[in-house]
């Protein structure tokens, strides 16, 4: 059978990911294959235990990164790596970018220790496609503020999600490939056009 693709979708708090994740599942969808929407941290019943952990009690930065890889490493084995082996897609709502964005970025981890687990627990493994949803902090802080209670990150100021946002566009130049920024201050028809047409090429 043929592997699944992998997908994932990225930005700061506030980019608008969780609406074009809905348009992209229904894309897919619709094109009859199976689909597994998901999202980090989380996805696994052992990942949301750690998820609430991470999003609302107080914690070191290495602790916080810990926490995220230990639930990416359930994650993958779990439910990412089958769903891809028996052709299914996965979309998840964030992946091992956003480490890299908000622990070394917004937290300033040096990135050597990101990379050492990166190495143990993903291999080399990575989406075949990462949209990231980039807008100003500003943007971003207007629209979570009429979003649900902010959680920990949430609570955040705008320097750390402006080091968030350069440390996913500095990722996203690394590998051009992999990453496709996607203006997300556009309309959403206009971000939907966008989305078609990367969704075709792939
Ligand atoms: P969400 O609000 O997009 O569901 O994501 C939850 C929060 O977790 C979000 O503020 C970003 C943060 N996060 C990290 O800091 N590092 C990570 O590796 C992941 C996956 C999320």
């Amino acid at each position: 059978m043929k592997p699944g693709k992998f997908i994932s979708l990225e930005g700061v708090d506030g980019a608008g990911k969780s609406t074009h994740l809905d348009y992209l599942a229904g894309k897919i969808r619709a094109r009859g294959v199976e689909l597994v929407v998901t999202r980090e941290p989380g996805g696994t019943p052992l990942g949301e235990k750690l998820r609430a952990l991470l999003l609302n009690d107080p914690m070191q930065p290495d602790t916080e990164l810990l926490l995220m890889y230990a639930a990416r490493a359930e994650h993958v084995a779990a439910v990412i790596k089958p769903a891809l082996t028996r052709g299914a897609w996965v979309l998840s709502d964030r992946f091992a970018d956003a480490s890299y964005a908000y622990q070394c970025g917004g937290r300033s981890i040096d990135a050597t220790r990101l990379e050492s687990l990166e190495s143990w627990t993903l291999s080399g493994f990575k989406p075949d496609l990462t949209l990231l949803f980039d807008v100003s902090a500003e943007v971003a802080e207007a629209r979570r503020a009429q979003a649900r209670a902010a959680d920990r990150f949430e609570k955040e100021q705008a320097d750390f999600f402006n080091r968030v946002r350069e440390a996913y566009l500095h990722r996203a130049k690394s590998e051009p490939g992999r990453i496709r920024v996607v203006d997300a201050s556009h309309s959403i028809e206009s971000i939907r056009a966008e989305l078609d047409q990367i969704m075709e090429a792939l």
